[in-house]
């Protein structure tokens, strides 16, 4: 998710990659975003399974890093061609990295109390809207390590989490809205990406 709308101050670009115990390493390729109406980002994601943990494991470092490129605060593994469930999260508070693998995620519980926030979608640059969701969930994951995990989430991260759910199962956050106002938006964003094509060859 990019939840920075046009006028707000971009956030400060990360200063350094996630912690990882691993030792300093050639700089992990970054992977292309699709962007809408790209058919992938409308299809359903396949659960991950033990057989994937290997190229989970590589599929994750490239998606963080491709993500705080961006940057953005979210970033579901359909963005990037792979139609696994799973998505990586840093809302970098107090612009330190906090960052957060969602595998196999699911809601259990969702608030009748909704609330509207302002999104963006890296697979929609440049787009924001408007979107009411519930306020508060409940979402139980597996982290990358494979241990069951749940997380209570309210205001931004509620909202960042239900986003990046819904890119599992082929809904973007202009689904969201009416067909005139998700129309809208996919025209202006088809119309700056061909403006944007035709400025760099
Ligand atoms: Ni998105």
């Amino acid at each position: 998710m990019d939840a920075t709308p046009p006028d707000a101050k971009p956030p400060a670009a990360p200063s350094r990659q996630p912690p990882s115990k691993a030792p300093p390493k050639a700089p992990v390729e970054l992977l292309p975003i699709l962007i809408a109406p790209h058919k992938t980002l409308k299809a359903r994601a396949r659960p991950v399974v033990t057989a994937d943990a290997s190229a989970v494991r590589d599929l994750v470092a490239r998606m963080f890093a491709t993500m705080y490129a961006a940057p953005g605060i979210g970033l579901a593994a359909p963005q990037v061609g792979a139609l696994l469930r799973l998505f990586v999260v840093d809302l970098m508070p107090g612009e330190k990295p906090q960052p957060m693998v969602l595998i196999n995620p699911e809601i259990v519980a969702a608030s009748k109390e909704t609330a509207i926030r302002e999104e963006g979608c890296l697979s929609l640059p440049g787009q924001y809207a408007e979107v009411e969701r519930p306020a508060h969930v409940v979402m139980r994951f597996e982290d990358a390590t494979g241990a069951r995990r749940q997380v209570e989430a309210e205001g931004l991260l509620s909202a960042c989490l239900q986003h990046e759910l819904d890119h599992l199962d082929g809904i973007l956050f202009v689904d969201h809205l009416s067909a005139l106002k998700r129309n809208m938006i996919l025209r202006r964003l088809a119309k700056e990406m061909r403006q944007k094509d035709s400025k760099d060859p």
